[in-house]
């Protein structure tokens, strides 16, 4: 976002400009801001180690639009559940593409995940006879829990080590991939996602060695080869002013270097080394345009608008930290006031205490940054409020990428039974 006299802009388009086109509350992304993030950490990673893809893992940011962004710069899918395999279906990505990191599926999700032909990465080994009982996957690959996990975002977003609920014991994987050697896979990967939101570089090549060692025994004791090893995502953005940014040159070199030492050790065939990171592609390039309606100076002043904890679930979930700048307001006095939303419950009460201008009024219009990733998704419909419209901006360009919920969509799949009308 950049600052000409005081107005905001996202690409060359203002800010205000987008509330009055489309209302508020709206997300608005940035499509070139995706694509340089994109392409600074491809190029960091491909530096170092050549033999590199990146999955997007659309959890973070589903719009079909902004998947597309990344397909077009080459990424593959990751999916969690069958229907973000459909979504990548959607946007023309299957087969090899598209890994699927479900975890604690249901026969459903097996069998569906199944006749899409996308790579299955089992988050447990007894999934594993519950998938051959429908078939025969091409390739596999067992998510390890290598024992350690961290994330900037807090405990509930750690997600590796004895706490979390993901991944294959290291005890069990050289059972898990010898059953499916002896089911006769023949095709074998290997991935894990301990931590999202990680800032510290060395943290990379760490849990590269955790899991190379893992695997690099399970090759040597069984003779298979690995086509691809994927790291997961977790490539970290600093939230608040002043928080330093993830060295991604120093991860992309420790990474490569840590990877292609194991090899060694190992005497592995060198696989594909993969990353499926999400937030550091669409973070930064996300906004949510907001408007100040009331403001209320009782036992403390509150600036009440249209963005709560519905539209932006980070904060009151993770206790997550969200910059917020006003148009044309952001250069006068400042005073510590709170912010909330219009939901009928407390703890939309969202920032309790910031410096914000002293000179809000109502009709006012924000911008919250860093909202590209786990935004709109977590998104809800709580009290009636409906969720907002999704926008793209390239540079001077706009468009409308989702419509805004509407009330027929809030009684869209109800049915009212027969007595009851
Ligand atoms: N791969 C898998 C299997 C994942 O579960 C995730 C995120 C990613 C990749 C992408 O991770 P990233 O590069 O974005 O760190 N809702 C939380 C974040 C939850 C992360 C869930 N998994 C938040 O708002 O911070």
């Amino acid at each position: 976002m950049k600052e000409i006299n005081g107005k905001y802009y996202i690409g060359e388009t203002a800010v205000s400009t987008l509330a009055e086109k489309y209302g508020t509350p709206i997300y608005v992304y940035d499509e070139e801001k995706i694509r340089e993030n994109y392409r600074r950490a491809l190029n960091a990673f491909l530096k170092y180690y050549p033999d590199f893809r990146f999955f997007y893992a659309i959890k973070a940011c589903n719009n079909p639009a902004i998947a597309s962004i990344l397909k077009s710069e080459g990424a593959g899918i990751d999916a969690a559940s069958v229907n973000e395999i459909l979504l990548a279906k959607y946007i023309g990505l299957g087969g090899e593409d598209v890994m699927f990191s479900g975890n604690f599926l249901s026969d459903d999700d097996i069998v569906q995940g199944l006749e899409s032909g996308v790579i299955f990465n089992l988050d447990d080994p007894s999934i594993l006879p519950r998938v051959l009982k429908y078939g025969r996957p091409e390739i596999i690959s067992f998510r390890v829990n290598p024992g350690y996990g961290k994330s900037n975002v807090g405990d509930f977003v750690t997600n590796a080590g004895p706490n979390a609920k993901f991944g294959v014991h290291p005890e069990q994987v050289l059972d898990a991939y010898a059953s499916a050697r002896n089911a006769g896979i023949k095709r074998f990967g290997a991935h894990m996602m301990p931590g999202s939101c990680i800032t510290d570089y060395e943290y990379f090549p760490f849990i590269t060695g955790l899991l190379m060692d893992i695997i690099g025994s399970v090759r040597k004791k069984l003779g298979i080869e690995f086509e691809f090893i994927d790291i997961g995502g977790g490539l970290g953005i600093p939230y608040r002013d002043g928080e330093a940014s993830l060295d991604l040159d120093k991860a992309a070199a420790e990474t490569a270097k840590m990877f292609s030492a194991k090899i060694k050790e190992y005497g592995m065939k060198a696989p594909r080394l993969m990353m499926e990171p999400a937030r550091y592609f669409v973070g930064n390039a996300g906004y949510i345009i907001g408007k100040v309606h009331s403001i209320k100076n009782s036992y403390k002043k509150i600036i009440g608008a249209d963005v709560g904890m519905n539209v932006i679930a980070r904060p009151v979930l993770y206790g997550a930290y969200h910059k917020i700048v006003f148009d044309g307001k952001d250069s006068g006095p400042r005073e510590k006031v709170g912010l909330c939303g219009q939901l009928c419950e407390n703890t939309d009460y969202w920032i309790k205490e910031r410096e914000l201008p002293a000179n809000i009024a109502e009709g006012d219009i924000f911008a919250i940054e860093n909202a590209g990733a786990y935004g709109f998704v977590m998104s809800y419909q709580y009290n009636g409020r409906l969720r907002p419209a999704e926008v793209l901006v390239k540079g001077k360009k706009h468009f409308l990428i989702r419509k805004p919920e509407e009330f027929k969509d809030l009684v869209k799949n109800t049915k009212i039974p027969r007595h009851l009308q």
